[in-house]
């Protein structure tokens, strides 16, 4: 029998992140951060001067990517090594997310990151993070969550986030950027962003993560 599988999806700055980290430290189970493929292929197109027009060459970076998670402590995003390489900061850099979203529109390097993302799902479970989670890569999983929030509050979060880091930001240019990449993400032909049809959608504009995550637990109960 295949490992149970929990989908997370929506749009960037909704708290897919902190809800994952928080379900996979609580059940044991793994974490698979599908941004961070993208996020990866970004960066590596940057890094080795392909292209983003380039769609045959970067479905190569895609497939020969050699990349590990390590979950992180409760609250942090998991470290991700590429070829044993701790890459964890270059890819939360706002322009990784901008790379991503960017190589993330062809149909090729989505295909080359399938059988990578479906690896993860391994006994006891995976708590799978991305966009097309439940409807493109485990249209079977277990429980489909789909977690959205306004683009304002989404973009207050990020800048709150990134002062608290030391990082000198600008909170309208954050918004445009997360607009930005709601319209990409979600207009795209191949796997939009889009909640899957058996999916249960939480809007966490006014909730607290420990509310937001409390209502899965719930919910995964329910599933079980
Ligand atoms: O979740 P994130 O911000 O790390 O994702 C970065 C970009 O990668 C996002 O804007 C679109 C793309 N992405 C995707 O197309 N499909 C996924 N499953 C995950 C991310």
């Amino acid at each position: 029998m295949s490992a149970p599988v929990i989908t997370v999806d929506g749009p960037s700055g909704s708290g897919k992140g902190s809800l994952c980290q928080m379900l996979a430290n609580s059940l044991g189970w793994h974490l698979l951060d599908s941004g961070a493929l993208y996020r990866i292929v970004g960066l590596a197109a940057v890094k080795k001067d392909v292209s983003f027009t380039d769609e045959g060459a970067l479905a190569e970076l895609a497939a020969e990517l050699d990349v590990e998670f390590k979950a992180g402590e409760s609250g942090e995003p998991a470290a991700v090594f590429l070829d044993g390489e701790d890459i964890s900061r270059q890819i939360r850099h706002e322009d990784s997310g901008t790379y991503a979203s960017r190589v993330a529109v062809y149909n090729a390097v989505r295909d080359a990151l399938k059988v990578l993302q479906r690896s993860f799902a391994r006994a006891p479970g995976l708590i799978a993070d991305g966009r097309d989670m439940g409807t493109v890569i485990f249209p079977d999983a277990q429980l489909k969550i789909y977690l959205t929030a306004s683009a304002q509050e989404r973009a207050d979060r990020r800048y709150k986030q990134l002062i608290n880091k030391g990082h000198n930001v600008n909170l309208a240019a954050l918004l445009e950027d997360i607009k930005a990449r709601d319209e990409r993400d979600m207009n795209r032909e191949v796997a939009p962003l889009k909640p899957a049809s058996d999916a249960i959608i939480i809007d966490s504009t006014s909730m607290a993560i420990d509310d937001v995550f409390n209502q899965v637990i719930a919910d995964f109960k329910k599933s079980s």
